[in-house]
C-alpha cells in the first residue's frame, strides 16, 4: 500500500517571517492528519527556522533543490550533505529548474544520484510542455524525461516522482483527473518494464500543476495518483489543510473499498 504524499513547493515565496507565520498557520491542522505524508518545502533560507517549529509535528521536511557535489568551490551552492542534516525530502528537475535554469537530463540524473546517497529522498518531477502535448507526444517526452533522469541507476528506494505537465503550473488550468491518471499509468508501466512490477507498484507518483482545494478530490479518486505536489495553493493554510484533509479522506475510503 502506497502512502498518500502531499507537499507544498513555495517555490521563491516568503521571507523567513512569513514562513514561520504560514507554518504556524497550519501546523495544529496538518499535524492532526495521518496516513498522509504532509511535506512542507519553503526556501532554503528558512529550512533551519521551519525545521524547529514542526520538530514535535507528523510534518516532514522538503528543499527545492540540490546541487550534485558534496561539497567545494561552488559559490552559492547548497550540497546533499547540508541538505540531509536539515530535511528528508528535496524537489529535483522541477520544470521551472529546467526552464529557466536550464537543467537538463544529464544534470537532473546527477542531481537524484547524490541525493539518495546521502539518503536524502528525491520528488523527481516531469512533464511534457503545453506544445509537446498538443503535437500528441506526452507519452514520448515523459518516458525519455523518465529514462535520462534514472540512468544507471539500479533501484529506485526513497524515490517519489511527480508528474506535472508544465502547461499546468500555475495557469490555474489544470490537467483533468482521468488525463493524469492515464500518464501516471504509463510512468508506472514503463518504471515496471525496466524495474519489475514490484518496485513499479510500490513507486509513489504525484500530480502537479494547479492543484487546489476545488480540484483535490477528482485527482484523489484516482488509483494511480497517490498525492500532489502543490505550488500557489501551499502557501494559503486554509487551503492546503483541505487539500491534505481531501487525500486523507478519499484516500482511506478507497483503500478501505479494496
Ligand atoms: P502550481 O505549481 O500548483 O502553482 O500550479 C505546482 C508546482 O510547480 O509544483
Amino acid at each position: 500500500m502506497r502512502i498518500p504524499m502531499i507537499a507544498g513547493n513555495w517555490k521563491m515565496n516568503t521571507t523567513v517571517s512569513e514562513a514561520t507565520e504560514l507554518v504556524n498557520e497550519m501546523r495544529l491542522g496538518l499535524d492532526e492528519i495521518d496516513n498522509v505524508d504532509k511535506v512542507i518545502c519553503p526556501p532554503f533560507i528558512s529550512l533551519a527556522t521551519v525545521r524547529e517549529l514542526i520538530r514535535r509535528s507528523s510534518i516532514k521536511l522538503g528543499a527545492q533543490n540540490i546541487y550534485f557535489e558534496e561539497k567545494g568551490a561552488y559559490t552559492g551552492e547548497i550540497s546533499p550533505l547540508m541538505l540531509a542534516d536539515l530535511c528528508e525530502f528535496v524537489i529535483i528537475g522541477h520544470s521551472e529548474r529546467r526552464q529557466y535554469f536550464n537543467e537538463t537530463g544529464k544534470i537532473i540524473n546527477k542531481k537524484v544520484q547524490a541525493a539518495l546517497r546521502v539518503g536524502l529522498k528525491p520528488i523527481l518531477c516531469i512533464g511534457e510542455r503545453l506544445e509537446e502535448n498538443e503535437a500528441g507526444k506526452t507519452k514520448e517526452v515523459v518516458t525519455e524525461q523518465l529514462e535520462s533522469s534514472l540512468a544507471g541507476m539500479e533501484h529506485l528506494n526513497g524515490l517519489t516522482i511527480a508528474y506535472e505537465p508544465v502547461w499546468a503550473i500555475g495557469t490555474g488550468r489544470a490537467a483533468t483527473g482521468e488525463q493524469a491518471n492515464d500518464t501516471i499509468g504509463l510512468i508506472r508501466r514503463t518504471i515496471s518494464q525496466k524495474y519489475g512490477k514490484k518496485i513499479a507498484q510500490e513507486l509513489r507518483i504525484l500530480y502537479g500543476g494547479s492543484v487546489t482545494a476545488d480540484n483535490t478530490a477528482e485527482f484523489m479518486q484516482q488509483p494511480e495518483i497517490d498525492g500532489a505536489l502543490v505550488g500557489g495553493a501551499s502557501l494559503n493554510a486554509d487551503q492546503f489543510l483541505s487539500i491534505v484533509r481531501q487525500t486523507s479522506e478519499i484516500k482511506a475510503r478507497l483503500s478501505a473499498e479494496n
